[in-house]
């Protein structure tokens, strides 16, 4: 039997178009850092694209957080961001979701969670980039953290949330992370937020991110 290749299901490279375009229209803002990182992100989507890689089935699974992706989902189906809504609904079964800790603090595990749906551990194959989204109950303390040589965006799908305190973001909003830059998230009190998100780096890095909270984690 030949191995899986991303033409062999059309929907996730449909919803990977979706993220092309997000990473291809719209604004930067004038910054020149986001410009360079929208398109590192997109140059490196369409070489993937390109070579057709390889699927690895992955294991569906919840957790607590997914009872609030159907809204989060129907949140983003609104205005721009309703053809990458309904892409991402047309595969929220498959979608493998997980907490990437060792040790989640305990007021987390049932407020968070992400999912890959393209890197190193598929599904959809490639060491070049990782694409994937986050997902926070209302009402949530995602706690500082950084990542090490791994340059990461945030295109906010639904629900309102705040990095480090510094501004609302609002659906559309691209909020762009630097390596090594620390960040915090909070979400809004009465609806989940979901995050697409993008991370470039060198291959090792993508391959073993080593995430970890800058503090260390309280069970409390
Ligand atoms: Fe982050």
């Amino acid at each position: 039997m030949t191995e899986p290749k991303l033409t062999d299901a059309p929907d996730w490279l449909y919803l990977l178009r979706e993220y092309e375009t997000l990473y291809r229209h719209g604004s930067s803002g004038g910054a020149r850092t986001i410009r360079a990182h929208r398109r590192r992100v997109r140059d490196a989507l369409s070489a993937v694209i390109k070579t057709n890689p390889a699927l690895i089935a992955r294991e569906p699974a919840d957790k607590p957080v997914t009872a609030h992706l159907p809204r989060a989902i129907d949140l983003g189906s609104r205005q721009s961001l309703v053809g990458f809504s309904r892409a991402l609904y047309r595969v929220a079964h498959r979608l493998t979701w997980e907490y990437g800790y060792d040790r989640v603090p305990r007021g987390l595990r049932d407020k968070y969670a992400y999912c890959e749906i393209l890197g190193p551990r598929g599904p959809i194959v490639t060491d070049r980039l990782i694409l994937g989204f986050v997902l926070f109950a209302p009402n949530t303390t995602y706690p500082q953290h950084h990542h090490k040589g791994i340059e990461e965006s945030y295109i906010s799908i639904a629900g309102a949330w705040s990095e480090n305190d510094a501004a609302v973001y609002a659906p559309g909003s691209l909020i762009l992370n630097r390596a090594e830059q620390e960040h915090r998230i909070t979400t809004g009190e009465l609806e989940p937020c979901l995050l697409a998100y993008a991370w470039t780096g060198a291959a090792e890095r993508l391959t073993s991110p080593g995430m970890r909270f800058s503090s260390p984690a309280r069970s409390a």
